[in-house]
């Protein structure tokens, strides 16, 4: 099957991260808010990083302008109603995803495959809400999704060869590398990450170092790019909790049960980078402050 329409649901980090890495790769993106404030905010985001690229000679200004052309904002669900292939990419809670994917399953075409960007909740149970469970298929991007190589496919039950063979394709033409998993709570990695992240959080709580120097463990004596306390805030503390959750619940397994130090934190409102504040504190624009 040839895409050539894109519509992606969610203009947060993820969605509009999957957009711009779209948009670039040549395709049709139809990017969805719920309101005209976010949407706007997600296509200024992308303008933002497009610039960026263009001042550091990384992008041509024209190549620039014609992705930004053949990016559509929109408020509209029926939008979708065009699309060749959608991505999800809304917050991370199954009952929002499960309404949208039942709307988007009466507005898209019967051919048209739906994805979804979750990073722990089973392909199974969405694909299931919808009358295309052999359309249906988990395709996992990577924070900041124009800079990470991986995205990480999950295969649902009755998810078709066709299928998986299609999102491949779309992948590769994304210019990431994919990976394919089975159905099982986090996928491969976070079901790698959760535990990483957990085990930091707990030592932080155990007085076994401070946040610098348990971030720096990873990072000079692991080659990590940021340590697992500074990765927890960037991934978002919220987001993380209600990942452990998914795995706990799902996999029955006390090593992926949320840290109490990182629940405290989130009933605090300290959910990371986003609030300005989790185990490290941040400015407006996302840069670490003193605390
Ligand atoms: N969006 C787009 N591009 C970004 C970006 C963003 N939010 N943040 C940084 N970049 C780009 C920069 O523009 C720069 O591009 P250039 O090389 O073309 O100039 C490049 O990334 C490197 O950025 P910086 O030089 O500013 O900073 P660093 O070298 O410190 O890299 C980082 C920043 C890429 C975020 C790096 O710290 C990193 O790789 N961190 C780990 C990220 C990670 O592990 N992500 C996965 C999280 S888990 C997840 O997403 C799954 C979920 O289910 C939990």
């Amino acid at each position: 099957m040839t895409i050539k329409q894109l519509y992606v649901a969610g203009a947060g980090l993820m969605g509009a991260g999957i957009a711009q890495t779209a948009t670039a790769a040549g395709y049709d993106v139809t990017l969805r808010e719920v309101d005209e404030t976010l949407v706007n905010r997600g296509v200024e985001n992308i303008k933002k990083r497009l610039d960026n690229l263009v001042a550091k000679n990384k992008l041509d200004a024209d190549r620039r302008d014609a992705a930004l052309a053949r990016l559509h904002p929109t408020t509209s669900l029926e939008a979708a109603g065009r699309a060749d292939f959608v991505i999800e990419a809304i917050t991370e809670n199954f009952e929002a995803k499960r309404e949208l994917f039942k709307r988007l399953d009466t507005i898209c075409r019967p051919e048209t495959i739906l994805a979804s960007n979750t990073s722990s909740i089973p392909i199974t149970r969405m694909a299931a809400v919808t009358g295309r469970p052999d359309r249906f298929v988990g395709m996992h991007f990577f924070n900041p999704v124009p800079v990470m190589p991986l995205v990480e496919l999950t295969r649902g039950r009755d998810t078709s060869e066709e299928t998986m063979a299609t999102t491949l394709e779309l992948s590769t033409s994304l210019g990431k590398t994919p990976i394919t998993s089975l159905d099982y709570p986090g996928f491969i990695v976070n079901r790698m990450l959760v535990p990483f992240l957990n085990e930091a959080i707990t030592a932080l709580g155990q007085g076994l170092g401070t946040r610098e120097d348990i971030d720096q463990g990873a990072k000079l004596g692991l080659h990590h790019p940021m340590g697992p306390l500074e990765l927890a805030d960037f991934v978002g503390l919220d987001t993380h909790l209600y990942i452990c959750n998914v795995l706990y619940e799902g996999l029955h397994d006390p090593k992926f049960a949320p840290p109490p130090l990182l629940q405290q934190l989130v009933d605090a409102g300290h959910f990371g980078r986003k609030s300005g504040r989790g185990f490290y504190r941040y400015g407006r624009d996302g840069s670490r402050i003193p605390d």
